[in-house]
């Protein structure tokens, strides 16, 4: 489409979750993502293994899949245990994470402040954040699915003025692992909503330029009508990544 042609390279992005075996990161690597046909220059694709496995995968990947981590530590190096910090990310050679999953969210105790804090410092690192936002079932029947994206966002900006490391994955979280991927219409008009928030909020610029992924229940079924629509500039993909 149009918006999608004109400046933004669209991203489609594999989040492992945790799942995955030694055999499988060098497996996957080597005969699905090193297979992939596609062209560099308008397609940005990422693998988020879990920590364990980043090293096999990034040993084994091409140059043109880039690698990410799914978390970031909120803290540096020193007395955290459990935890990865961002100059471990740079350090191991790693150019994306991802930041406020759903999962991160609701099972983890995440709040708006933490993830923002991640992409700040993530995207101070040099890092490209993928960074997550959506709404609940819940939400989005009551009509509060804009009130949750904004806030979500808000934090975000509270912290982060520039936006040119940050990609936004809108990734309601009803259709996440569920099956029931949103409609074209339902994500286009959500994004829609996002890209005027980055108008009204960070930048003409950002509004312009800030990629804004869909997720939840991606595949190969839907993926093409999905990317049809104009302001959803690509994808990150829960278990077809792993397919
Ligand atoms: P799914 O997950 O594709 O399995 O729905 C998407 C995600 O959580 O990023």
């Amino acid at each position: 489409t149009q918006s999608n042609t004109m400046a933004r390279r669209l991203m489609v992005g594999g989040n492992w979750k945790c799942n995955g075996t030694m055999g499988f990161a060098k497996s996957h690597s080597t005969d699905v993502l090193n297979k992939l046909k596609f062209d560099p220059k308008k397609v940005e694709v990422v693998v988020a293994p879990t920590a364990l496995h980043l090293s096999t995968v990034m040993a084994n990947v091409s140059n043109n899949v880039h690698v990410a981590t799914q978390n970031l530590s909120l803290t540096g190096n020193g007395a955290f245990t459990g935890e990865l910090s961002t100059d471990m990310i740079t350090d191991a050679g790693i150019t994306h994470t991802l930041t406020g999953h759903s999962e991160r969210r609701t099972l983890y105790g995440e709040s708006d402040a933490d993830v923002a804090k991640k992409t700040k410092l993530a995207a101070d690192a040099g890092l490209t954040v993928l960074a997550c936002i959506g709404e609940l079932l819940e939400e989005r029947e009551s009509g509060k699915t804009k009130d949750v994206n904004e806030r979500q966002l808000n934090a975000i900006r509270e912290l982060c003025d520039d936006w040119s490391k940050i990609v936004i994955a809108y990734e309601p979280v009803w259709a996440i692992g569920t099956g029931k991927t949103a409609t074209p219409e339902i994500a286009q008009e959500t994004h829609a909503e996002i890209r005027e928030w980055l108008g009204k909020n960070v930048s003409a610029d950002a509004q312009k330029n800030v990629r804004i992924l869909y997720g939840g229940s991606v595949t190969d079924a839907n993926a093409a009508e999905l990317i049809a629509m104009p302001d959803i500039d690509g994808f990150l993909v829960g278990g077809a990544s792993l397919k």
